[in-house]
């Protein structure tokens, strides 16, 4: 959540677009507000620098239109905000600067000891001007002049942050925890992004700083610390291949990617059958599943929907004990035995709440495989094995390929499917999505106020997942439940406003009980033919979500209160 940007230079250029540009490409993480801090260029008649800051609240956008004629600068450090502590206003949006307005941070991340940090401000004069734990950050840099690399013996929590003051026109970074934070460089600029997807394509090298580090950047000089012992890092060689703003024609990128399915469920089933590395890591997996008489599969929202099918894939095709858990939810009084495997499912591969729960997993010696699209985050270095996703940067906040990507995947690395199961998967999936407003018929009216999705076994999962897609789209409270529940309590709720979403044909009494209670139910007919077809069922209800949201002349990329990496507990 939140995104940081910043670009320093030697030389005088235009790094207010630049971080601006960053920014854009960052605003999935947050964008209820933003803001940047820059240098004013030293001109003749002017020798003092001095920081200008500007914010505005809302998306990018806003910011780009309050910052007039961008002048040049060599130092310019951003921010796109998901609100944790302290509401949603220019004040409580960074950067935010030391009392005196001499230094000015943007950060990412909690201070737990935040109220111990305001008494050390309060012991020596310093009034804070918002509720946010952020403002702490300069002020003790402040007190610390030139000791700043003693940083993280004040702060506590997981937090980045990115500084710049008045008095040396560096930047200088700290890591404490799982936050990740990366510098990358190309001919004449430096670059501070929380995501690497946010680097231009000029970028050639980058290095992630690590927990603990600090580092100043002074010219072109990056120089890296741990406790306050200076260190060396390795720089690695990027290729920014993926253009973040192109939505390839479609309007919004949840559509563009939902339109990418096809593609990505071939490009899988190819690297999954032909990578060398991928088929080593399958052979050990395997081993490792023979090894095992449990396995544990966590994740949260739709990873945690695609951990709950595996679980039902698994146990079938294994015979062994799968549970799915939401990752928060395992603690440490889950029963995790000695032969037990894990597997965490992520996308972003940053999700604080896996993260979590990977600790206790670790705690408890449990092997740990991973099922990421981030092949370079936090939840794939900690994992014994990482499976690629292999679904390209995903922008839109409800995730969609990944979804199906993840399911595949899992279903790939336990079992061999025949070539014919796999072209017929394809093919079924390319005639889902082309008929998929046909399959699921949007309804006349979007009269109604509430929403039940129900299935009966893996269609209940997949009514679970339906569900999160079309209230996290748009806002209208929609619930997944398993067929026969209804009527143990939920039926009460039914009236002349509900409509229902079947999935799958073995639920006509539940659909009849709805209907005799004046509910509209439409039907999503799940094809059994291919053992794999069912992972391609969603896309119907993806692209009835993205209809519903865009009925409501809601953006479905930016749904209100979310953020599509939850980096906070
Ligand atoms: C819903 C959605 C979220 C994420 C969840 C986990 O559309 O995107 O529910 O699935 O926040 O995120 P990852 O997969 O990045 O760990």
């Amino acid at each position: 959540m939140c995104g940081i940007f910043g670009c320093i230079s030697q030389h005088s250029q235009n790094l207010i677009d630049k971080t601006l540009q960053g920014l854009k490409i960052l605003e999935y993480r947050g964008y209820d507000s933003a803001g940047i801090t820059y240098h004013n260029a030293k001109t003749q008649t002017n020798t003092e620098t001095k920081l200008t800051t500007i914010k505005s609240v809302g998306d990018i956008e806003q910011l780009i239109s309050k910052v007039k004629n961008h002048p040049q600068t060599t130092v310019c450090i951003g921010h796109t905000r998901w609100a944790t502590n302290g509401e949603v206003n220019i004040n409580n949006s960074h950067p935010h600067l030391s009392y005196n307005n001499e230094i000015a941070v943007v950060h990412n991340g909690i201070i737990e000891n935040y109220s111990e940090c305001c008494d050390l401000l309060k012991a020596n004069d310093i009034k804070l001007k918002t509720p946010v734990d952020t403002e702490v950050i300069p002020n003790i840099l402040y007190l610390l002049h030139d000791n700043k690399h003693n940083i993280h013996k004040y702060l506590q929590g997981q937090y980045v942050f990115c500084a710049t003051d008045i008095y040396s026109k560096n930047l200088f970074l700290a890591k404490k925890g799982n936050l990740p934070l990366y510098i990358g460089r190309d001919n004449d600029t430096i670059y501070i992004t929380s995501d690497t997807l946010a680097l231009p394509t000029s970028t050639n090298e980058i290095v992630a700083l690590d927990d603990l580090d600090t580092c100043e950047i002074i010219d072109n000089q990056i120089l890296f610390f741990k406790e306050n012992q200076s260190i060396k890092k390795s720089w690695q060689p990027f290729n920014q291949s993926f253009i973040a703003s192109d939505k390839n024609g479609f309007s919004t990128y949840m559509e563009k990617e939902i339109n990418e399915i096809p593609d990505i469920m071939q490009r899988i089933i190819s690297s999954y059958s032909t990578d060398k590395t991928i088929l080593q890591q399958i052979q050990a997996l395997r081993a490792q599943i023979k090894n095992s008489n449990c396995i544990h599969i966590c994740g949260c929202g739709t990873s945690y929907h695609a951990a709950l099918i595996l679980s039902k894939v698994f146990e079938k095709e294994l015979q062994i004990r799968t549970i799915a858990h939401v990752s928060s939810e395992l603690n440490q009084t889950t029963l995790l035995n000695e032969k037990a495997l894990a597997i965490v499912i992520s996308q972003s591969g940053e999700t604080a709440d896996t993260l979590a729960c990977m600790d206790i997993l670790q705690n408890q010696k449990i092997p740990i495989i991973a099922l990421c699209n981030i092949t370079t985050s936090t939840i794939a270095k900690r994992s014994e094995i990482t499976f690629p996703l292999l679904c390209g940067p995903e922008i839109a906040v409800a995730s969609t390929k990944v979804f199906c990507a993840a399911i595949l995947i899992g279903c790939l690395i336990i079992k061999n499917y025949t070539q014919k199961i796999h072209n017929e998967f394809i093919q079924n999936t390319r005639k889902t999505l082309q008929n998929a407003r046909k399959i699921l018929h949007f309804p006349n009216t979007n009269d109604f106020s509430k929403i039940f999705i129900i299935g009966k076994g893996i269609a209940h999962a997949l009514a679970l997942e339906s569900a999160l897609k079309i209230k996290e789209v748009s806002y209208i409270h929609c619930e997944g439940y398993p067929a026969n529940e209804l009527k143990h309590g939920p039926l009460s709720m039914v009236d002349t406003t509900t409509l229902a979403i079947t999935i799958g044909d073995n639920v006509s009494n539940t659909a009849a009980e709805i209907q005799a209670r004046g509910g509209t139910v439409i039907n999503l007919p799940i094809d059994n033919k291919n053992p794999l077809n069912f992972i391609g069922q969603i896309i119907p209800v993806q692209i009835f979500a993205l209809d519903l949201a865009q009925s409501k002349n809601i953006n479905p990329d930016k749904p209100r209160n979310l953020a599509k990496s939850v980096t906070v507990l």
